[in-house]
């Protein structure tokens, strides 16, 4: 560019003009170092700005919930869910997808609460389906179910901005949990093998798309 050889003569004159010379570079590469949770990497300028605008965690005291590897889960997802079962039975389709949203509660170290969102359509349109959802028994009831829920409900909004619904084959003894959390009955009741009865559960994920009177729950 015409510009960049006219700095260049300028920077040749004097330390001044070479640093704002290097200056003019950097801008013009529109380059960055940004950081989100563990990682860390270079982005343009836009991208850093959109990254910084996706909360990497939430917190609730000692417990952080965040995006997680299977790995870190998979324990508990199977002692809360699957318990005395093969470890096949808490296994789930889609589980290595690489759209796949695993998102885990953690006291310190230790793994307390797990849920997986993953692509499954629901009546024809583009949807997640929630699956895995899980509190350690001793951790239940003190709010870590709903922060693990709304991490997870962030994170694939963010990721795929086209699917405006979330769905569930929710346990019985659940569907309250996910009521307040602002989802609603779809279905009558049903049985899973091994599991126990069942109601499928659904919400939207944009606000626009619900009766205003679910618009303040949406904004969690
Ligand atoms: C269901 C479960 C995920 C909820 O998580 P949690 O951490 O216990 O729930 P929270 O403390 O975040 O609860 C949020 C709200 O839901 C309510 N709630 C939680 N579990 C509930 C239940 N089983 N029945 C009715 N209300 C419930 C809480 O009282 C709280 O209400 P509030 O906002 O009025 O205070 C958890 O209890 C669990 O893992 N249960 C065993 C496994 C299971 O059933 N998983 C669901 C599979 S579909």
């Amino acid at each position: 560019m015409r510009w960049h050889g006219r700095l260049a003569r300028l920077a040749r004159d004097s330390p001044r003009k070479r640093l704002f010379f290097l200056l003019a570079l950097v801008k013009q590469a529109g380059v960055c170092a940004y950081g989100r949770g563990r990682k860390i990497g270079l982005a343009t300028f836009a991208e850093a700005t959109t990254v910084a605008t996706i909360p990497a965690m939430r917190t609730m005291g000692s417990v952080v919930a965040r995006r997680a590897e299977l790995a870190e889960i998979f324990q508990l997802r199977w002692d809360v869910l699957r318990p005395g079962r093969a470890i096949e039975a808490a296994r789930f389709p889609g589980d290595l997808a690489p759209e796949t949203v695993h998102v885990g509660a953690f006291d310190g170290a230790r793994n307390i609460a797990c849920a997986t969102a993953t692509r499954v359509a629901w009546e024809g349109r583009a949807a997640w389906q929630l699956r895995g959802m899980g509190v350690a028994a001793d951790w239940q009831k003190r709010g870590v179910g709903q922060l693990v829920l709304e991490e997870l409900l962030e994170l694939v909004r963010a990721a795929a901005v086209d699917v405006s619904l979330i769905w569930c084959n929710a346990r019985e003894e659940a569907v309250e949990f996910y009521q307040k959390q602002g989802w609603r009955v779809a279905s009558e009741k049903f049985h899973i093998e091994d599991v126990g009865p069942h109601f499928k559960m659904m919400r939207e994920l944009r606000a626009e798309a619900l009766p205003d009177a679910a618009r303040e729950t949406s904004a969690s």
